[in-house]
């Protein structure tokens, strides 16, 4: 159950991570803002790992629980011939739009309020980024996020994940085993 977790024991709660954090918008702001500190070398691996440049010219790519865009504003800087829209939970993209840097085109990366755990709402897009979003859930929930994309993926549409692979437990130091875990 994605309730129960060290989250809810911490914030003594019964919901899951995101769903305390919808009821505590500040929070869910503080939370977005963390996601964007994310180092620049890890965009970089993301923008080189996977051949953007190849994409038709106005393909679109949807970023899944894309935060408040900061994935989508360094790719829609380094790769012109593409658009983005960025969907996140109503609370996180809020006010989103108009806080992108003056360097972004705006009419590049656009943001819609939508939950994972529903079908996917824009239907054909080239590429459906999840980038450090299974890694919160489940099996289980993970299997219903990209169930949730099947019927708008068209035909050569790519579903990117860009996450951690856990190694087996007991196999590397405890240290490096309590920071991946
Ligand atoms: C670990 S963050 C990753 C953010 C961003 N993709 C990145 O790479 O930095 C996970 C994101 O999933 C979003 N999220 C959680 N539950 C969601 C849901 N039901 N629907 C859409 N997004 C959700 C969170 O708000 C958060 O922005």
């Amino acid at each position: 159950m994605a309730n129960i977790s060290g989250y809810a024991l911490a914030n003594a709660t019964s919901l899951n991570t995101f769903q305390f954090l919808s009821q505590h918008p500040a929070r869910a702001q503080r939370f977005a803002a963390a996601m964007a500190t994310t180092s620049p070398a890890s965009l970089d691996a993301l923008s080189t790992h996977f051949e953007w440049a190849q994409l038709p010219a106005n393909s679109t790519v949807v970023d899944v629980g894309g935060s408040r865009g900061h994935v989508s504003q360094h790719l829609a800087q380094k790769f012109p011939q593409l658009s983005f829209i960025v969907q996140d939970l109503p609370e996180v993209i809020e006010g989103a739009k108009d806080k992108l840097p003056e360097t972004v085109d705006k009419g590049r990366v656009d943001f819609i309020a939508h939950d994972m755990f529903t079908a996917q709402p824009v239907q054909g897009a080239a590429v459906y980024l999840l980038r450090y979003v299974l890694h919160d859930w489940q099996d289980k929930y993970c299997i219903e996020i990209l169930r949730n994309l099947i019927p708008s993926l068209k035909a050569g549409a790519k579903v990117v994940i860009r996450d951690h692979l856990l190694p087996e437990p007991g196999t590397m130091a405890l240290l490096q085993e309590m920071q991946m875990r």
